[in-house]
């Protein structure tokens, strides 16, 4: 049979029945993909590492799952409008689920709030393609959400954050999708950390799928060391982090992810821009995946909580993989050798053969 998206996959999960209408895009069954090069670099012994390529949902991030629950909620109460603050993802994907919605015939607008000037620009040019109303502000994504939250509260308009319990509904089905690959729980779940409203949708999908406490995952959670309010317990009035996607003072599920971290026996730590940015370029040439600089926070933390003694031997691990990789070209770019690929040559084919330093056939 055709898979049609998370929603019907997994329906009993979910508060759906047949009067939901369902706007799926044919979002998540991403790949559980071992890497064992980062396995090998944490240095523990029998140790499995397996990341689960959330960037390879339709618009590119794990944002899908929550918002073919969340649109298809706000349309069966029937709402024709949706707003958001983002950082980037939530906007594209918001965006995309109205378009979906309004092709199928439903009234459907989106708009969305960003911060001017931190949004990667695939992100923003999915948001704009898509055909949402597109607003930056001279401020961040905590005023974003500030605003959007009061909007919401005024007007007629439906708010698509995470605070909207749906997104954290439909998000929990990436860890029924781990438990199912890998027919149990993994031992460890590392994940980036921003608004903190994925930690607390693992966390309540491992809860309903694993009836044994004691066989569900401890959940490690990383913020960016510039963008750290949980592990520092305080709101950050000015974060900054490369991660544009994480750069979060004050996310909104806080309490929950602190409930997370608790009753996972878990932890929720920092990682530098300089450990995010080293785990970012090991994705991408030791295993040859790929993903968002934030995204990369989630194998940053594998590797610290490993050099602490955290990671037991003969554990599994899964790292979550936020966001595609092609979001934010100018970080690769800058990871790279900007210089070399700047320059360009004569069209001169004995000229390129001595670049690229070739000797001729015998
Ligand atoms: N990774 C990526 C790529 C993200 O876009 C986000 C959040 C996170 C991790 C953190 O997830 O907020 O649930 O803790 N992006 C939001 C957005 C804030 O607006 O796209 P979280």
């Amino acid at each position: 049979m055709v898979y049609k998206g998370t929603i019907l996959k997994y329906s009993q999960f979910l508060s759906v029945d047949n009067q939901t209408p369902i706007i799926s895009i044919s979002e998540g069954r991403t790949p559980l993909v071992p890497a064992p090069h980062i396995a090998k670099a944490t240095n523990v012994g029998g140790i499995s590492v397996y990341l689960k390529m959330e960037g390879m949902n339709p618009t590119g991030s794990f944002k899908d799952r929550g918002m073919t629950m969340a649109v298809s909620k706000a349309i069966e109460k029937g709402a024709n409008k949706i707003i958001c603050a983002s950082t980037g993802n939530t906007s594209a994907s918001a965006a995309a689920y109205a378009a979906r919605a309004r092709a199928m015939g439903f009234e459907m607008e989106c708009y969305v709030i960003i911060p001017a000037g931190y949004v990667a620009l695939g992100k923003l040019s999915q948001a704009m393609i898509y055909g949402a109303k597109v607003i930056q502000i001279e401020g961040n994504f905590d005023d974003a959400l500030n605003i959007v939250k009061s909007l919401t509260e005024k007007y007629p308009i439906e708010l698509v954050n995470s605070l909207n319990p749906y997104r954290i509904q439909g998000q929990k089905t990436a860890a029924y999708e781990i438990c199912d690959e890998l027919q149990c729980a993994p031992d460890y779940l590392c994940i980036p950390v921003g608004n903190a409203g994925n930690i607390t949708a693992y966390w309540a999908g491992f809860k309903d799928y694993v009836k044994n406490p004691s066989a569900r995952p401890k959940l490690f959670g990383f913020q960016a060391a510039g963008a750290a309010p949980i592990v520092e317990g305080k709101i950050i009035e000015k974060p900054e982090t490369v991660g544009t996607a994480i750069r979060i003072g004050n996310p909104a599920s806080w309490k929950q992810a602190e409930q997370a971290r608790d009753e996972s026996q878990g932890l929720i730590d920092s990682v530098t821009d300089e450990e995010m940015l080293e785990a970012y370029r090991m994705i991408h040439q030791m295993e040859g995946l790929h993903c968002e600089p934030a995204s990369a926070a989630s194998v940053a933390g594998l590797l610290k909580a490993a050099k602490a003694g955290k990671i037991q031997h003969e554990s599994t691990v899964v790292c979550v993989l936020t966001g595609n990789g092609l979001k934010d070209p100018q970080t690769a770019m800058n990871q790279s050798d900007l210089e070399a690929a700047q320059k360009s040559y004569q069209a001169n084919e004995e000229e390129i053969a001595e670049i690229l330093n070739l000797k001729a056939k015998v």
